[in-house]
């Protein structure tokens, strides 16, 4: 049998703490050995009792034993564990490691840990936004610490904003992954792509559609799944089967995207619209099938929502919004034009004078246009494969 896995759990003092007791059973019952490391202020939000219970390990609590002694536990358990979780960690805490500050049981065992490091961020959603926090934020990810973002939401403070740990299920996610050495990197982001057609209604039954088939946009979801993203897709009239451990909203309409979009956006990190969405809708659908009792007839079409250009009036610094263009002529320009009027940070172009590019087909040849003008060219490539690339360029932009 193999020996089991120890996580060395280190707990600060914020409310999330509650959590880090399901933390704990989680790991536990996965077969996980898991070694507490407490500050002070993490036992006013939760006993040592009931760390000792779930974790059926002494909680480590200060360097110095009530004897007196000087003790060296710290050292030992960052020998014999295999990973470190910090969860939740506040941003003192954060501050502590980014500086080497060295003054309790946590900051101590951080210090002498040279394995791979997970930290959960719980604050205050201005705390969290606090340049001072963000930046030593940054210093760890530089010498490789891996951060699980929080998440958006209610907080404790009474606040809605960004700061609320991630949930256990997430943490012990990412950790299992570390642990196995897979490709983390964008465990915690959360990414929206848009696929396929929108359908306009005529009537009950007929409506305006296109040729998407959403490969494309499924292929790129698939591609951020597979990274360890939370990917929800909001998808169009398509009969392709949604990719794996993908959240799939099915949406008819340019109207009904658009509500799905604006819903969503604040809490995504990465939006990509591959969607094609109609650019036009029947002034009004009839309620009934209409007959075809007149020789000719008119249908008046008035402009849909461009929801990419919304998406762009409320994106954040932070965000990074990705645009697709379907152009026939004056390629570079017009997707360059598209890519500043919608406030993008990258735009993917399709030219329908390659062969073998465009709706119909299972592959695609595309240019990336990035806010500074500067253009990668790819070739000819299978879809599954210009995901990758789509993937890879957003990911490099995401400066993780
Ligand atoms: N798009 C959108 N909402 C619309 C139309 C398009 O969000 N109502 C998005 C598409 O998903 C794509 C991008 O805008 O990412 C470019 O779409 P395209 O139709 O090529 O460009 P338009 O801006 O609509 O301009 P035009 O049709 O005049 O070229």
């Amino acid at each position: 049998m193999q020996a089991k896995k120890k996580i060395l759990l280190g707990i600060s003092g914020g409310i999330a703490a509650y959590k880090s007791l399901l933390l704990i059973r989680l790991f536990v019952k996965n077969n996980y050995e898991v070694k507490v490391v407490v500050t002070k202020n993490a036992l006013e939000f939760v006993t040592p009792l009931s760390i000792e219970t779930l974790s059926k390990n002494k909680v480590y609590k200060d360097v110095f034993e009530s004897t007196g002694e000087y003790s060296t536990d710290h050292i030992s358990l960052t020998d014999e564990c295999d990973t470190f979780v910090v969860a939740p960690a506040t941003a003192n805490v954060i501050g502590k490691f980014a500086n080497g500050i060295a003054d309790d049981a946590l900051s101590t065992s951080f210090l002498a840990f040279n394995k791979p490091v997970l930290i959960a961020p719980a604050m205050n959603s201005k705390m969290y936004e606090h340049k001072s926090v963000q930046e030593n934020m940054q210093k760890l990810k530089n010498q490789g610490v891996e951060f699980i973002e929080p998440n958006s939401g209610e907080l404790a403070c009474g606040y809605d904003g960004k700061g609320r740990m991630s949930e256990p299920e997430e943490i012990f996610q990412k950790t299992e992954s570390m642990l196995k050495g897979e490709n983390t990197s964008l465990v915690g982001k959360k990414i929206m792509i848009t696929a396929g057609p929108t359908y306009e209604s005529i009537d009950p039954v007929r409506f305006i559609g296109n040729y998407s088939s959403g490969k494309m946009g499924y292929a790129i979801a698939d591609e951020f799944a597979k990274k360890g993203a939370e990917v929800i897709l909001i998808s169009g009239p398509v009969a392709i089967e949604s990719p794996a451990g993908v959240y799939r909203k099915n949406i008819t309409s340019a109207e009904q995207m658009f509500h799905e979009c604006v819903r969503w956006m604040p809490e995504m990190d990465v939006v990509v619209m591959a969607a094609a969405v109609a650019d036009y809708r029947p002034k009004s659908s009839a309620e009934q099938k209409i007959k075809k009792t007149d020789p000719q007839m008119d249908l008046p079409l008035v402009k849909t929502v461009d929801i990419l250009s919304h998406l762009g009036t409320m994106k954040s610094e932070k965000q990074i919004l990705c645009g697709f263009a379907l152009e026939t002529e004056n390629e570079i320009a017009n997707a360059t034009k598209k890519l500043h009027n919608k406030n993008l940070d990258i735009i993917v172009l399709n030219s329908l004078n390659d062969q073998g590019a465009g709706f119909a087909h299972d592959t695609n040849k595309i240019s990336i246009i990035d806010s500074d003008e500067k253009i990668k060219e790819f070739e000819l490539k299978s879809k599954n494969e210009v995901a990758q690339d789509i993937v890879l360029h957003i990911v490099e932009k995401m400066k993780l």
